[in-house]
């Protein structure tokens, strides 16, 4: 847990109060992964300047990843009797989002970089689900998720070094982590993977 960067740690409490509402934190994590996707699929005719190399295999592999993590999400879900709703809102991606820059290499490190703190955080919020659920198959679940998101984090956070180049990519992280600890601090509770406690 400690190799997190992030500036804010979730205690244990936020976990035994989201996993109170199984069924509705499988829904709003359900349409994360959808969204997750879809950003990768955005991304992959994105890419800067001439051409990133890697850049169309690794949006693919990430888009891959999140399309199976819906898959699995919504069969533990339809299991427990639950269903996906239509309507799905995110205050803090957004907020997030809101920091993306205009003009060139700007907003596509800023989405790069917005993208691995979205996969940063959510693999902190598996993390502690993992280890706080009583429920053994939400317990593995939440525990392989948190393997895969850490390396989405990881590949995003990559990319965007090598697309602005380390000095410029690392300065504007340091920026993001102090702004993302804010806003994670200012959501409303609830049983969402990104809800404040
Ligand atoms: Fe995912
Ligand atoms: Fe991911």
């Amino acid at each position: 847990m400690s190799v997190l960067p992030l500036l804010s740690l979730t205690p244990p409490e936020w976990a035994h109060s989201v996993l109170q509402d199984p069924i509705a934190l499988l829904i709003d994590h359900a349409f994360l992964e959808k969204k997750a996707a879809n950003n990768a699929m955005d991304m992959m005719t994105r890419w800067p300047g001439e051409w990133l190399p890697g850049w169309v295999e690794t949006m693919t592999n990430v888009a891959r990843d999140e399309a199976a993590h819906l898959a699995q999400v919504t069969r533990i879900l339809t299991r427990r009797g639950g269903r996906l709703c239509r309507i799905h809102k995110n205050p803090y991606a957004n907020a997030l989002r809101a920091m993306v820059r205009k003009g060139e290499i700007g907003d596509t490190l800023d989405r790069l970089l917005v993208s691995a703190m979205i996969e940063l955080r959510s693999c902190e919020r598996f993390s502690v689900l993992a280890a706080n659920s009583q429920d053994a198959e939400l317990a593995a679940f939440y525990n392989a998720l948190y393997s895969s998101e850490l390396g989405h984090y990881k590949v995003f956070l990559k990319l965007a070094q090598k697309a602005a180049g380390k000095a410029e990519a690392d300065a504007r992280w340091q920026e993001m982590l102090e702004a993302e600890a804010r806003i994670i601090a200012a959501q409303p509770p609830g049983p969402r993977i990104h809800s404040g406690y």
